[in-house]
This record gives C-alpha cells, sequence and structure tokens, in this order.
C-alpha cells in the first residue's frame, strides 16, 4: 500500500509515490462514471459526512457523487444548517459527529487550520476540502491528474500559476504537488498579491503577465478572493484586470502546446476573458470530471483500504480488484512506483504549514 495516512489534510509533505499511487488509482476509477450504472459496491455500509462551512460548487457536489459512486451513504452538513450558527465550536462539532460514528469527513473551512483540528478530535478519516487560504489538497490532485494526462508527465513542465496567490490555497497545494513531481512553478500577479517568501520554497516570482506566461507548457489562472482581502491589493478590479486578464494575446506567449486551468469559480473579464476560458486551449471542464475521479480516489484509499476494514470487505476489494467491479489501481500503482512500501513521514518544508494553522 502506497499511501498509509490516516487523513488528507494537504499536498505538503507527499512524497512523489503518494501522489502517483493517488493520481493511478483516480485514473482508474475514470470508467466508472462512463458506465449506465455508475456504482460499484466498494464502500457499501459506510458513511460519509460533507461539512461545508463555505459555500462551494465544485468539491461539495463531486464528493457526494465520488461518495455515492462508491456506494457510501452520505450525509451534507452546511455552516447556517448547523450548529455552528448557534455557537457550537468547531471542536465540539466534531465531538459530536465522531459519536455518529462516519467513516470519513470532509470538511471545508474559511479558517486555516480546520481541518487539523477535526484530525486531532475525529478517529475517522479526515479529508481537506479546502482550509482558508492553506490548503486544497484534491484541487491540486485533480489538476496534476489533468495534466498528466494531457502532457503525458508532469516532470520537467513549466506551470504559470497566476493571480491572487496571497489568498490561494488552491496555489499552495498545486505548488507543494507540482514540485514533489518535478514541475517547474512560476507565480505570477502583482507584487502585492504575490508573496516574496514563495521564493523560499521554489517558487519563481514574476510580476508581469506576459513574462510570467513565456513558454509555458500549462497556465493556471486563479480568481481575486475578494472574501479574503482585508486591504487593498490594487488599485481597481479594471485596473487589475487591464494588467492581469489571460487574453489570446497573452497565450500566444506560451508554448503552442500550452494548456489552461482555472479551479472555478471564474470570474469571467476579470482574471480570464470568455475567448480563452472556452477556446481551444481550455481544459478546465476536464478538471471538473476529473475531480469526481480523483475524490473517488481518495475516498477509497482512506476509507475502503483502512487497516480496520472488516474481512468481509477486504475479500470484496480483492474481487474488484481481479474482476469488473474495481479497476485494480493499486496494483498498477505498485508496478508503476516499484513496490508496496509504507508511505514515508517526510518532513514539512519551511513556512506555509506552520502559518496556515491558525486554529490550532
Ligand atoms: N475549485 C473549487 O474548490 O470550487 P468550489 O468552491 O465550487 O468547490
Amino acid at each position: 500500500m502506497l499511501f498509509g495516512r490516516p487523513h488528507l489534510l494537504g499536498l505538503e509533505g507527499l512524497s512523489a509515490e503518494e501522489i502517483t499511487f493517488l493520481l493511478d488509482t483516480a485514473e482508474s476509477f475514470k470508467e466508472v462514471s462512463e458506465r449506465e450504472i455508475k456504482k460499484v459496491p466498494t464502500l457499501r455500509g459506510r458513511t460519509v459526512i460533507n461539512l461545508f462551512f463555505e459555500s462551494s460548487t465544485r468539491t461539495r457536489t463531486s464528493f457526494e457523487i465520488a461518495a455515492k459512486r462508491l456506494s457510501a451513504d452520505t450525509v451534507n452538513l452546511s455552516a447556517q444548517a448547523s450548529s455552528a450558527s448557534k455557537g457550537e465550536t468547531l471542536t465540539d462539532t466534531a465531538r459530536n459527529l465522531a459519536a455518529m460514528r462516519p467513516d470519513a469527513i470532509v470538511v471545508r473551512h474559511p479558517s486555516a487550520g480546520a481541518a487539523h483540528l477535526l484530525a486531532r478530535h475525529v478517529p475517522c478519516p479526515i479529508i481537506n476540502g479546502g482550509d482558508g487560504a492553506h490548503e486544497h489538497p484534491t484541487q491540486a490532485l485533480l489538476d496534476l491528474l489533468t495534466i498528466r494526462e494531457r502532457k503525458g508527465t508532469i516532470s520537467g513542465l513549466t506551470v504559470a500559476i497566476v493571480g491572487d496567490l496571497l489568498h490561494s490555497r488552491v496555489a499552495r497545494s498545486n505548488l507543494f504537488g507540482l514540485r514533489t513531481m518535478g514541475a517547474k512553478v512560476r507565480f505570477v500577479g502583482p507584487p502585492t498579491l504575490v508573496p516574496r517568501d514563495f521564493a523560499e520554497l521554489g517558487a519563481e516570482l514574476v510580476y508581469d503577465l506576459h513574462e510570467g506566461v513565456h513558454d509555458a507548457d500549462v497556465i493556471m489562472m486563479l480568481r481575486i478572493q475578494r472574501e479574503r482581502m482585508n486591504g487593498r491589493y490594487f488599485a481597481s478590479l479594471d485596473e487589475y484586470s487591464r494588467l492581469f486578464c489571460l487574453s489570446a494575446d497573452a497565450v500566444a506567449r506560451a508554448r503552442r502546446d500550452v494548456i489552461i486551468l482555472h479551479p472555478g469559480p471564474m470570474n469571467r473579464g476579470v482574471e480570464i476573458s470568455s475567448t480563452v476560458a472556452d477556446g481551444p486551449y481550455s481544459v478546465i471542464m476536464d478538471q471538473v470530471t476529473n475531480g469526481v475521479a480523483v475524490r473517488m480516489a481518495v475516498l477509497y484509499v482512506l476509507v475502503g483500504r483502512r487497516k480496520d476494514a472488516g474481512a468481509e470487505e477486504r475479500a470484496e476489494h480483492a474481487e474488484h480488484e481481479e474482476g469488473e467491479d474495481h479497476p485494480g489501481a493499486s496494483d498498477r500503482a505498485a508496478e508503476r512506483t516499484g513496490g508496496g512500501h509504507a508511505a514515508p513521514a517526510t518532513p514539512n518544508p519551511p513556512g506555509l504549514a506552520a502559518r496556515g494553522r491558525e486554529l490550532s
């Protein structure tokens, strides 16, 4: 087994073997969504709670679809519908949910560190669905899967991530994942939104859009996160879009086979023009499709393959790996990465982790 961790809290510190294993597993789940009956019994009898304290279209829906396609029971809880609106702390919410014996909790929260906090209080796997400006690991995994599908590899690519880097959990998770997989990462935006200390983590910092996307293999656009801004970072939205909106003219500076990603939600005309968003280089809808497969893989790896899973279920998984219900990703991943060793506990790189865990 190439992923021995109990939770998925971030991509910081994951090894290339662990990321490859998750991507291979996701790739093998893609065909389930192409079937007429889009369901396998892998997580039958398991319960997944989606605990969302922030709005979400893609992450929440795709986690729910992923869990349902694996036959798990799903429960959705939003901040407005939970007792958080009556003053209950996140820790108390976590303890109460744990008392109902879920098999996994997906959490999205506006505060960095929320997923880590839950992981300390709840015995089941915690999956970070985005915590403040800290990490969004499944988004980065689906980005990596989309890049690998289109380019055949991640190693050696130049990836320009453009926009509001300062407030972006997507950028942080992608920086960790892309660097670990051997890509070169450029952070592109105005100096107020591209913090200098990102350079310590191995990103090249560029403050001009055309220079930043020059010869890039991949361009990932980020939206301006006005809900996380507590100051003025640029004179006006008009000025920002004049300087940093990705137009066809800017795309022409990149490599001829460039692909354009955006995690969504997009602000058309602010960070990306409709011509580019809907154009031939855009793989934005592929990202959304891959989101379901990635989340199926993460649920399968954390819940379906836990050490305490029952013997009956282990037998069922073995059967699926041999037969039609499970695509047999673990075997293929082991072949590709050279064996079934336990995941190493790699040290965290400096900087972002400590800053991100505001809640702990
Ligand atoms: N990319 C992303 O996290 O989108 P949602 O906020 O819609 O989940």
